[in-house]
């Protein structure tokens, strides 16, 4: 038999591959899926083998990442609970169907991740592969062995002689990709703390050391989609590697959120997300400047309701899908420049410019227009105001009696 396992190099997984040994008869095949943690991918392939795995699949992932995944949430403008940009959530699904493909490729009946049994990942793992492929049948050690906590993990590491990078002191709970790093468990773990910057940030500069002067980026969207920055054409991968450099040294996109996990508890976590906020910002700026009020706030609505589909790993469901067209259609004239000037942690607009834009100087400007008669403004308040003068009236006649 064989078992396809979602290999990163880090401690769940690493010591996975010994256990799975001691405990089935498989032929593990490990999976690392490059959505761009950054690893030398060679590196994490020797180690899958010399821990035990019969063969080892590098799968990269980026592009396919950044353009079906990371831009989908950005036109979206999918934010959890008002602060996190869900670089985790997003990552989920495409490795999912990465696994699946394998497992198929190589007649794999079995999938194994090395999610906690407390987190969310399990759910958007699973709930990913049984939408692609319900006959697979998954395995996830954290929820069988008796390794109850991070630190018992390295200790079984040590004892199957398992190099691992975490030390008991540094011991946070990590995931990188090319939108963000989280950081999760340790110290973080009791909200108290303020989490320190200098040994926690991958990404970013903090703040008190990141540069003096402003950085000012330009970025074109087409349709929702970014495409150039500073005038030059990128690829998705280069636009979000290159903010994610100037967003870093400026110290943009650092959140600390204490939120609400799928499996009902509290957790707290730190995301850097250099690149994808600068994005974020641009794109709805460019929405003020080209939607109307019904589209724009309507489109709130959605943002919010999207996030949660992408939180609670239902990427592959028929709602996402509906609401990406949804977008598209409100995208159609979301075309134009944002200048953004970058600060210490800050984000300021800088100007913006639109072929689409529905602002108009002559009509939004102070003095007198062909469209616009303030005479009008009189007879539209009488209306606008009528329920309420109504609601009025009676106010004052039970007081009267
Ligand atoms: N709490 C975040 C989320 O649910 C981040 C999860 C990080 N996962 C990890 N395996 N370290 O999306
Ligand atoms: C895990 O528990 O495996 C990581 C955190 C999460 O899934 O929410």
């Amino acid at each position: 038999e064989k078992v396809v396992l979602a290999y990163s190099g880090g401690l769940d997984t690493s010591i996975i591959i010994p256990w799975l040994k001691q405990n089935y008869n498989f032929n593990i095949i490990a999976v690392c899926v490059d959505v761009g943690q950054g690893e030398e991918m060679e590196q994490v392939k020797l180690k899958a083998i010399k821990s035990g795995a019969e063969k080892v699949y590098v799968e990269d992932v980026k592009e396919e990442f950044v353009t079906d995944y990371v831009y989908k949430a950005l036109k979206a403008g999918a934010i959890y609970e008002y602060k996190y940009l869900l670089g985790t959530s997003l990552a989920r699904p495409l490795i999912a169907k990465k696994l699946v493909d394998i497992a198929h490729k190589e007649g794999a009946k079995y999938i194994c991740h090395g999610c906690t049994g407390k987190g969310n990942d399990q759910v958007r793992f699973e709930v990913g592969i049984a939408a692609i492929d319900p006959s697979i049948k998954v395995i996830a050690p954290w929820r069988i062995w008796d390794i109850k906590s991070r630190e018992e993990a390295i200790d079984y590491a040590n004892l199957m002689n398992i190099e691992v990078a975490v030390t008991k002191e540094k011991i946070y709970s990590r995931d990188k990709n090319l939108l963000h790093v989280s950081h999760e468990g340790g110290d973080l773990e009791n909200p108290k703390n303020e989490h320190n910057p200098d040994i926690l940030y991958m990404m970013t500069i903090p703040l008190e050391k990141a540069k003096n002067e402003p950085t000012y980026v330009e970025i074109y969207f087409e349709k929702g989609i970014p495409n150039m920055l500073n005038g030059n054409k990128l690829s998705p991968v280069e636009m979000l590697e290159t903010l994610n450099k100037i967003g870093g040294e400026n110290g943009i996109g650092v959140i600390d959120l204490l939120e609400n996990r799928l499996v009902g508890m509290k957790s707290r976590g730190v995301y850097e997300t250099p690149g994808g906020t600068i994005l974020f910002q641009a794109l709805r700026e460019l929405e003020y400047l080209t939607l109307d009020r019904d589209t724009l706030h309507y489109k709130q609505g959605i943002s919010q309701k999207y996030a949660q589909l992408v939180y609670d790993g239902l990427w592959f469901g028929k709602l996402r899908e509906a609401l990406d067209s949804f977008i598209d259609t409100v995208h159609e004239t979301v075309t134009g420049s944002v200048k953004l000037k970058l600060y210490k942690g800050n984000i300021m607009i800088a100007g913006m410019d639109s072929p689409f834009a529905l602002y108009d100087e002559d009509i939004s400007s102070f003095g007198e227009s062909d469209l616009y008669n303030h005479k009008d403004a009189q007879g539209f308040i009488n209306l606008f105001s009528l329920p309420f003068k109504i609601k009025g009236l009676k106010n004052q006649r039970i007081k009267e009696g």
